[in-house]
């Protein structure tokens, strides 16, 4: 990079630990910024959207927020969700809403095992396990199509239909992507995951795609699984995947799975993409609000910040982004660790760290 940039960045903590976790990823970009000789910079807008807002207001955002996002170079998000709030509204009211009008359709999740946190995978102590998982994000299960009460049959006798749509576009740009970062890759390969035994339609074209995408990277080794068995491999065999494709439900899960195996759900970063920059991209952790310890300084900052990492590579900056991963590999190693992965550092003590780590002049 030349000269001087300074990216206009857009936070939403909202609701519990996406506060704590926001705060600190911010501490430690704003850090790293400071030590760049001023070859880069943030501007930062906080938005005060979530479950608090709702109750004021009746809305999860602002009326115009999609209008006022639209102008920013990323979103760094936190988590929504709060008791009393329904899930599906705080969830569709500023999450989906995001990543469903800003077409994020691509939603990378790694799976990283760091050095110094116990895995509950044995084999974790002596193999290299490493993988990505991509998750479609713009339709498949939660494309958001059905109805309640069709019939209305009165009550006890309720209908609900919650439909899958999957398109030969959509299938075909997710596994598109799939494969060009299988090519980034050590080992060039895509496992896709399916359901087309059972789900006739949707998993069936899906697999259809697939077979014949593969067709145009002769160089890259794939495999087809139905999402059971991936969910055995998951924790059988995890060294024989490297990218796995799967739709917008099934990789929800399974990224919680891999998470959980590296450690925590704490530790999981993410990123939804729209790839052809024409909205902004949004950066979050995996994990969601953790009503059971928000505010009590015990969330783990470090799938926030691995999200912010993941974000300076898609600002262009993967030098900064690289120094942050390692940085996150000496806290963990030096055994700065939260609750949830055995330690007892605070949220704090692993921001400061984080930062220290960071080994700026
Ligand atoms: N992307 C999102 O915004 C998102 C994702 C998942 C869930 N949610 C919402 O979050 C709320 C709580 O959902 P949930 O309990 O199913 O999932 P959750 O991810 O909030 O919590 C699951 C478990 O993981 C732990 N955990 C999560 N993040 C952690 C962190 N940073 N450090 C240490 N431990 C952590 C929690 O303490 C809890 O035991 C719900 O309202 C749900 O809808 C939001």
């Amino acid at each position: 990079m030349t000269g001087s940039r300074t990216f206009k960045i857009a936070a939403i903590p909202a609701d519990g630990v996406g506060r704590e976790v926001v705060a600190a990823g911010r501490e430690v970009l704003d850090a790293l910024a400071a030590g760049s000789g001023g070859a880069f910079g943030f501007d930062w807008q906080e938005f005060g959207w979530g479950c608090e807002y709702y109750a004021r207001t009746g809305r999860m955002m602002a009326e115009d927020g999609l209008a006022v996002l639209k102008g920013f170079d990323a979103i760094y998000f936190g988590a929504v969700g709060w008791p009393g709030v329904p899930d599906h509204i705080s969830l569709w009211g500023l999450r989906l809403a995001i990543c469903q009008n800003f077409d994020q359709w691509a939603n990378v999740r790694p799976v990283r095992f760091l050095p110094g946190v116990p895995s509950p995978l044995r084999r974790a102590d002596v193999t290299d396990l490493d993988w990505v998982v991509v998750r479609e994000n713009s339709e498949g299960e939660y494309a958001g199509l059905g109805g309640r009460n069709l019939s209305g049959r009165g009550p006890g006798s309720e209908v609900a239909v919650q439909s899958a749509l999957f398109t030969e576009v959509g299938c075909e740009r997710i596994m598109r992507f799939a494969f060009d970062l299988a090519r980034t890759r050590t080992r060039r390969k895509v496992s896709s995951v399916t359901k087309s035994n059972a789900q006739q339609y949707g998993m069936v074209l899906w697999d259809d795609v697939f077979r014949r995408v593969a067709r145009d990277y002769p160089d890259v080794e794939t495999e087809s699984v139905l999402v059971d068995a991936m969910s055995a491999k998951f924790v059988l065999r995890p060294e024989d995947l490297s990218v796995v494709v799967a739709s917008n439900l099934h990789a929800d899960i399974l990224s919680d799975l891999g998470s959980a195996l590296a450690g925590s759900l704490g530790l999981a970063a993410s990123a939804n993409l729209n790839p052809e920059r024409r909205f902004p991209s949004m950066f979050e952790p995996v994990h969601g609000s953790a009503p059971d310890i928000a505010g009590q300084g015990l969330a783990n900052p470090i799938g926030a910040v691995g999200s912010a990492a993941m974000m300076l590579d898609h600002l262009g900056l993967p030098r900064p982004a690289a120094r942050i991963r390692a940085a996150i590999e000496a806290t963990t190693a030096a055994g700065v660790l939260t609750r949830d992965v055995g330690g007892t550092a605070a949220t704090d003590d692993v921001t400061k760290a984080l930062i220290d780590e960071l080994r700026l002049p």
